[in-house]
């Protein structure tokens, strides 16, 4: 999962003559990475061994220049009546598609000159499912007959709490998708289906409940292994190393999956948008950072100390300058004043993203998320909407980089209207809802984990790219 090395798609704006040429100079450059190029919907996708990350490396590094030039200009020949209309009437013009109008070439802007960093006729198209995107919107709720048959298919689920956070929510299903799942208090009897042990600080001094046959136990935990507390991590002889059969996180490959967040495809009609080349024009500041805890296995702290010898990064919080929680005048300005935000996560383990990432992905945040954590992003998130930490080798080229695409306002701009498109929606809160859903739709529960192997096991990396 810590590795990118899956095949992806990566759709880019260019037509095809564009991208032959571009796939040219790359090879010059790389001399390694395209593989093909091919024609979908009438734009140009194109494949190569690293998929997507390739795209925005090609947007990004100092000696490839020539070819986001290449890039850009071909972005505004984009072609409406070409794509698929049952994905592309979302977001194109209502009537008749106009053939767009060229943009001037990439600046120089002359004094007062504005414009759309995308014309009425570019479309963006979701970037393709992932365990976190869904592009066809949230899933919508079961109709009342859905629920009547879920409830005549199956006696309600009896889910026994024996340990919870503080923070997660009551178990309760009253408001889900699939709502025949019932809270059964915190004593598990023969009858319960699923019994729910909250992961943080499991050790051997918490008692093990009587164990009926074919009980589900479920493991859950949204902290990295790093801040898990548990004795199994290290110990694969402790009492609750291997009783669980089910297991509900952040992590990709759980029984229920529940990160921090999803994104929605939800494309604001054109005539709605704000105008992001303006909101970029406005910015005044590179990089804001927003964090309280100081000292992280990740060592982020590290890698922002080297980075603001390159540029500028203003750090808000415990860590840096206070920020006002009265009246948070510092995180009201961050949409408006700084292009980039810092979502560095304080572990690097596998899929561990926590809602940093997330809320930049909500209405009127106009800033662009860069990314340091234990996942392959750019697998996951959608292309164009976020800049990867892990694709520089050190914070300098990070630096580099975030400065000529801040500089290059059409490029970012667009970044920021492709983003906006995306919403975060559920999270922690819809945890309950997941789980009576899974048991509803999948057949789980059927083995019993070693949580030392699956949680603890080189699951976290430490940081390589801190010189
Ligand atoms: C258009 O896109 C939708 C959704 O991806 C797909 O189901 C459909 O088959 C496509 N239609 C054509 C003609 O390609
Ligand atoms: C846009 O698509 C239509 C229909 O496929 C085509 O006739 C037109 O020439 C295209 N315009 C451009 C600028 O490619
Ligand atoms: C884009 O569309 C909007 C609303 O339909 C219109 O007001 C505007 O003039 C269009 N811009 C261009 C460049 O065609
Ligand atoms: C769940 O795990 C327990 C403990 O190892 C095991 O005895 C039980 O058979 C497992 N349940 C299923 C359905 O595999």
């Amino acid at each position: 999962m810590t590795d990118s090395s899956g095949k992806v798609e990566s759709t880019g704006w260019l037509p095809r003559k564009k991208v032959i040429l571009t796939a040219l100079l790359l090879v010059t450059v790389s001399g390694v990475l395209v593989l093909s190029t091919y024609t979908d919907l009438g734009r140009v996708s194109i494949a190569t061994s690293s998929g997507r990350k390739w795209v925005s490396k090609m947007l990004a590094s100092p000696g490839q220049g020539v070819v986001s030039t290449q890039l850009y200009p071909a972005a505004t020949e984009g072609n409406c009546s070409d794509i698929n209309r049952t994905v592309a009437s979302r977001v194109c013009p209502v009537g008749k598609p106009q053939p767009s109008q060229a943009l001037p070439q990439r600046s120089p802007l002359g004094p007062g000159q504005t414009y759309a960093s995308f014309d009425n006729a570019t479309v963006i198209q979701c970037s393709g499912d992932s365990p976190f995107v869904f592009c066809g919107g949230r899933p919508a709720m079961r109709t009342p007959a859905e629920k009547v048959a879920d409830a005549a298919r199956h006696r309600p689920w009896k889910i026994a709490d024996v340990r919870r956070a503080k923070w997660q929510a009551e178990t309760r299903f009253d408001n889900c998708r699939y709502s025949n799942c019932v809270n059964v208090g915190n004593r598990p009897g023969p009858d319960t289906d699923v019994v729910h042990v909250y992961g943080v600080g499991l050790n051997g001094g918490f008692p093990r409940p009587v164990r009926h046959p074919n009980q589900m136990w479920l493991y859950s935990v949204w902290e990295s292994p790093h801040h898990t507390h548990a004795d199994f991590l290290s110990n694969e002889r402790s009492p609750w190393n291997s009783v669980f059969n089910l297991t509900m996180s952040y992590r990709v490959d759980s029984d229920v999956f529940v990160p921090y967040g999803f994104l929605a495809f939800e494309p604001t009609p054109m005539e709605k948008r704000p105008n992001y080349y303006e909101i970029a024009k406005g910015k005044t500041r590179s990089v804001a950072w927003f964090v309280s805890n100081c000292r992280t296995p990740s060592k982020r702290q590290d890698y922002v100390r080297q980075l603001k010898k390159y540029i500028d990064v203003d750090v808000y919080g415990a860590c840096g300058t206070p920020c006002a929680k009265v009246n948070g005048k510092c995180t009201k300005e961050l949409p408006t004043t700084y292009k980039f935000y810092l979502s560095f996560e304080n572990s690097v383990c596998t899929d561990y993203i926590s809602e940093k990432l997330y809320k930049i992905y909500t209405p009127g945040m106009h800033v662009i998320p860069v990314t340091r954590g234990g996942t392959a992003y750019a697998r996951y998130f959608p292309e164009n909407t976020f800049i990867d930490a892990a694709e520089f080798a050190s914070p300098r080229q990070l630096a580099d980089h975030l400065k000529s695409l801040g500089s290059d306002l059409q490029l970012y701009s667009q970044m920021l209207e492709v983003k906006d498109q995306y919403r975060w929606f559920g999270g922690l809160g819809s945890m309950w809802c997941n789980l009576c859903e899974v048991l509803n739709t999948k057949h789980v529960g059927q083995k019993t984990y070693n949580m030392k192997k699956w949680f603890g096991d080189g699951h976290c990396k430490q940081p390589r790219d801190i010189g």
